[in-house]
């Protein structure tokens, strides 16, 4: 695997595969890998004939510096996995390259895709800085394919917003969620999370698991789901910063969960913001005789299967 730093570079290489006739697979990263960016990586490999992983913690989509100072670093690491993990290119551009002076342009996708749940409590301009930069990580690589994570299902969806917005020739493949053993969904951030707040933070996975279970349970109702998964945040002491079902195409909250629902939670454990999600499909319980104590939401991956958006 190679590591570029310039777009130029990173162009050249690119023609050359395109001119052998090899198609390519965009992952784009903020780095700090974990099975949640391999398990992308993993499965660009199978989407096209060459992998780019991009590494840039793009300081446009933070809302609060000190989250931007915090976000952990460690390319000498990150180049390891992602080789290990069938990368063939590695783009880690410095800040200059991507934002030279004098860069005034913003892509921005506007209404409630943006300004909903992360949206109202982030600013809308976290969603405004990733999808300029995917934009600009799109026009770069023209990529085939470009696969994202469910664990940002908002973001999925504005970047499907995005590329059929802008006629952008490229396939978005969203790949399911990773988490912990204990559920907990992988995050670079989670290395932040010091002493209880490891703990703490199956906040979030406990309170999916927990409106899955009363679901299951025959309760279809949205208010009743979610004084169920709010409940199960309240045993760990973390306040939701929202706990929402919402369409899972354009986010309006549902009041009954007759159909596929997405769940979205939000919470600050410690010093950490954590994100998690998951889709609600009645029929799916039903049909798998889904019972309490299962584990739902445990090791590997979401009950959801992979997607398009
Ligand atoms: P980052 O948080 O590094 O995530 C990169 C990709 O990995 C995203 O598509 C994200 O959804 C996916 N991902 C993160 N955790 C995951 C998990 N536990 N399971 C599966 N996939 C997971 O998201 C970004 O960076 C940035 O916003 C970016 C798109 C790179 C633009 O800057």
């Amino acid at each position: 695997m190679r590591t570029l730093r310039a777009v130029a570079e990173l162009r050249a290489a690119l023609a050359q595969t395109r001119r052998a006739g090899r198609t390519i697979a965009l992952v784009p990263t903020m780095g700090f890998l974990h099975e949640g960016h391999l398990s992308l990586i993993a499965a660009a490999r199978d989407q096209a004939d060459e992998v780019v992983v991009s590494l840039f913690v793009n300081p446009a989509q933070f809302d609060e510096a000190s989250d931007l100072d915090a976000y952990p670093r460690d390319e000498a690491r990150d180049a390891g996995l992602a080789a290990q993990a069938g990368a063939h290119l590695l783009f880690a551009p410095p800040v200059q390259e991507m934002y030279p002076a004098g860069f005034t342009t913003q892509v921005r996708v506007q209404g409630p895709l943006t300004e909903e749940l992360e949206g109202a409590h982030r600013g809308a301009a976290h969603f405004h800085g990733v999808t300029t930069v995917v934009t600009k990580l799109l026009n770069m690589v023209a990529p085939d394919v470009a696969l994202f994570g469910q664990k940002d299902a908002q973001q999925t969806l504005v970047i499907q917003r995005l590329v059929t917005d802008l006629d952008l020739p490229v396939r978005i493949e969203v790949a399911p969620t990773i988490r912990e053993e204990d559920g907990l969904a992988r995050s670079s951030r989670n290395v932040r999370l010091g002493g209880d707040d490891r703990r703490r933070a199956l906040a979030l996975s406990r309170a999916l698991r927990a409106a899955e279970q009363a679901l299951a349970a025959g309760t279809s109702d949205a208010a009743t789901l979610l004084a169920a998964a709010r409940a199960a945040m309240d045993d760990f002491d973390v306040e939701p910063e929202y706990l929402a079902l919402v369409d899972p195409e354009d986010l309006r909250p549902v009041a009954t969960v007759d159909q596929e629902t997405l769940l979205a939670v939000a919470a600050r454990v410690g010093q950490v913001r954590l994100i998690d999600n998951t889709v609600l499909s009645p029929e799916l319980h039903h049909r798998r005789g889904y019972a309490d104590g299962d584990p739902p939401l445990a090791a590997g991956v979401n009950r959801t299967d992979p997607q398009e958006v």
